[in-house]
């Protein structure tokens, strides 16, 4: 059984890309392996600064995860804020990470520059640093991410292979583990980007929660290209490619394969927009009701809580040994 780690910020709504890219990927291999999954709030508060927002979005999101298909009795389902052993290890990260590094990360250029005048928090530059002890307090093997994760899963490598080196054998190395279709999910307005919560607008971005009918919508004003052949290429036609992405993704057959089923590109998008509101109308019941019964959801995650720090606590103290701390 392979330990497998992943997480995801209570940033708002759960998105087509979140899922597609990860989440579906949590719950196949929930079965297989011992799989720990955070709802990662100190992640959040980067870029939150309003009281109470936070935990609203953690309940929801963790209503989200078990609606889509995580399993409380397998998976390992826990708030980071809970679990005080991630900012504990992502101090001693951050003194194992350097500027130079933190600085190459596109993550951070992207989301710096999105805020622009706004404030930007020392925080999100250091992100990654806690990234990197979300991930190595818990020994993992496999992190099942979008591709947009690669780099952080790369510099949580970089930093444990020099805590190893400077300090003896402590970490585990990690690696990023991406679906074969799904792994980048693009905005359907804007296909170059990826779908993301902080899009311009919300037209190019498919919720879990949107109604079928907002979403078949969303899909037919899918920005395409002016030629009318359809044809899997993700350089010259990045809209087409991105629908035969999300169709593969949902059905299984290879983007190639379900170009040569098509010729017209109105029926591409009525498919691609039936099929994914298809595949989310059983998420979005299991979440009603999963939703109405908060107190439920407090006790699975005080257990996931509980299980996290077991693990967490025994590595940092392998780490504190490591470093040679004077002890207490
Ligand atoms: P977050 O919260 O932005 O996204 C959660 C997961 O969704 C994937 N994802 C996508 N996949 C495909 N297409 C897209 N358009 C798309 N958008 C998002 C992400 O790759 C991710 O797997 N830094 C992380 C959270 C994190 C984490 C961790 C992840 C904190 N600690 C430890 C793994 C391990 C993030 O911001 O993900």
């Amino acid at each position: 059984m392979a330990r497998v780690l992943s997480c995801i910020q209570p940033t708002g709504d759960v998105h087509l890309g979140n899922y597609l890219g990860a989440l579906r990927n949590w719950v196949s291999g929930q079965h297989a392996n011992d799989v720990f999954h955070g709802i990662v709030d100190l992640h959040a508060l980067t870029i939150t600064d309003k009281p109470g927002v936070l935990g609203k979005n953690t309940v929801e999101l963790a209503a989200m995860l078990f609606a889509v298909g995580l399993d409380p009795e397998v998976a390992t389902v826990f708030v980071q804020s809970h679990v005080p052993e991630h900012s504990q290890l992502g101090w001693i990260m951050e003194c194992t990470v350097s500027f130079g590094e933190l600085s190459r990360m596109t993550q951070f250029k992207d989301k710096s520059a999105k805020r622009e005048a706004d404030f930007v928090s020392a925080g999100l530059f250091t992100y990654p640093a806690l990234q990197a002890a979300d991930i190595l307090l818990y020994d993992a093997a496999e992190v099942p991410v979008g591709d947009d994760q690669r780099q952080h899963i790369e510099i949580t490598r970089d930093i444990a292979v020099r805590f190893n080196h400077r300090f003896g054998d402590t970490f585990f190395l990690p690696k990023a583990v991406t679906p074969p279709a799904g792994a980048r999910v693009m905005d359907l307005l804007d296909p170059t980007s990826k779908m993301s919560k902080s899009s311009e607008t919300d037209a190019g971005c498919v919720y879990l929660l949107d109604a079928p009918s907002a979403i078949e919508k969303k899909f037919k004003r899918a920005v395409t290209d002016s030629e009318n052949e359809v044809r899997y290429d993700r350089e010259a036609k990045p809209g087409i490619a991105n629908l035969l992405d999300i169709l593969s993704a949902v059905t299984g057959t290879s983007p190639q394969q379900l170009a040569d089923q098509y010729t017209q590109y109105g029926a591409l998008k009525s498919d691609c927009g039936a099929a994914v509101a298809a595949m989310l109308t059983p998420i979005q019941s299991r979440y009603t009701e999963l939703m109405n019964d908060k107190a439920e959801l407090g006790r699975l995650l005080r257990i996931g809580a509980e299980k996290a720090g077991t693990v967490a606590q025994a590595t940092l103290a392998r780490a504190h040994d490591a470093i040679g701390f004077y002890p207490r």
